[in-house]
């Protein structure tokens, strides 16, 4: 199978198209022909992170954290789906493929109303949202939600989850052309940071739960506009993951810092955010109060030029590689 390939760390020149044997599904696992996989910021980091020294050609890592596309083989234990299924599906690695194996329990079927190739951009997006904000940060439906970086592929997925489940939404944004975006869609307050300080703008509004990408001096001003009982939530740290605090912030109005990554979390945990989200977010596309924003989509073989354009944070929503 044609495989995209982080050959050594680098720029998205070292991201390089190879013949690659197409993976077996094992007992539990099926095999998708991918339709489309989604481009996440976390794979620009692992593809300056990869460190292939000593290792073969082969043993190069294919990225790509989640994919849409039909099941074509199913492993011996597998009930609960059946070859032909259209289905997407959340995964540790190599989705920037024609073909991928994944958990049969990670795969989720396509919500009515989404193309297969859009379903593609729902995966990393929801589950991410769903464990942070709504399993640790526990946002309840009359809260207030702030997430950084509303037009990121998590923002503009977070920033609908929230809005459709009750809460009041606050986000900020680079741009003011993102900020005209998020307006159009009616999606809460959203300013320009580059403009206004969003700690002081946000000051009087006793905000419940901030999901933050940002770090460095983002988290004490995080801190000091949390209501009581309020979570600060990371999910990255783009600016530092060093960050200086004042432990009498937490104190004073009982608050809990916290945060994750989704994948190194066991299969377990996977699969049971996959069955909260079907439970919960599925009936959500299906009604269309949310739907998933994309930006652009590149055939496999421009994956490079897919991660220049993240790399230059001009998109709104996420971007997508196609196999057709
Ligand atoms: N922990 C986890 O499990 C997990 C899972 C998924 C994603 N994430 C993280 O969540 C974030 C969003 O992911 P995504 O794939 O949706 O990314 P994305 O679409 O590329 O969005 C990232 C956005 O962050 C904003 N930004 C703010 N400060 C930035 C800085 N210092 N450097 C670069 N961009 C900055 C940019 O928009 P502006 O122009 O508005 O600044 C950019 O568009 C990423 O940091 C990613 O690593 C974490």
């Amino acid at each position: 199978m044609k495989a995209i390939h982080i050959t050594k760390s680098g720029g998205p020149e070292v991201l390089q198209m190879k013949e690659t044997p197409r993976p077996k599904p094992q007992k539990s696992q099926v095999l998708i022909k991918v339709k489309a996989a989604g481009v996440n910021r976390s794979d620009v980091v692992t593809r300056k992170n990869t460190n292939t020294y000593g290792k073969n050609s082969e043993e190069t890592i294919i990225p790509g954290l989640e994919v849409s596309g039909e099941i074509i083989e199913i492993g011996e234990t597998v009930t609960d789906k059946k070859i032909g299924d259209k289905v997407c599906a959340l995964i540790a690695s190599g989705g920037y493929a024609e073909y991928v194996a994944v958990e049969s329990s990670h795969c989720l079927p396509i919500p009515e109303g989404i193309s297969l190739t859009d379903a593609a951009a729902i995966p990393e997006t929801v589950f991410t949202v769903w464990f942070n904000v709504f399993k640790l940060g526990k946002l309840q439906p009359d809260e207030k939600l702030l997430i950084h970086g509303g037009t990121s592929g998590i923002g503009t997925m977070g920033l609908q989850m929230a809005k459709a489940l009750g809460s009041t939404i606050y986000t900020t944004v680079g741009t003011d052309k993102k900020v005209d975006f998020l307006n159009k869609m009616n999606l809460g307050k959203v300013i320009n940071y580059k403009k206004e300080a969003f700690e002081d703008v946000f000051k009087g509004e006793k905000i419940d739960v901030i999901l933050d990408m940002v770090g460095g001096d983002y988290t004490q001003k995080n801190l000091e506009i949390l209501n009581k009982k309020g979570r600060l939530i990371n999910i990255n740290g783009m600016k530092s993951n060093d960050v200086n605090i004042n432990l009498r912030t937490i104190m004073s109005k009982n608050l809990i810092l916290t945060g994750s990554f989704l994948k190194p979390q066991s299969a377990e945990i996977k699969t049971e955010i996959a069955e909260e989200v079907e439970k919960n977010i599925w009936p959500l596309f299906n009604s269309k109060k949310i739907q998933p924003v994309i930006y652009k989509t590149f055939p496999l073989a421009q994956a490079s030029e897919a991660h220049q354009l993240m790399e230059s944070s001009e998109h709104i929503g996420k971007i997508l590689l196609t196999m057709d």
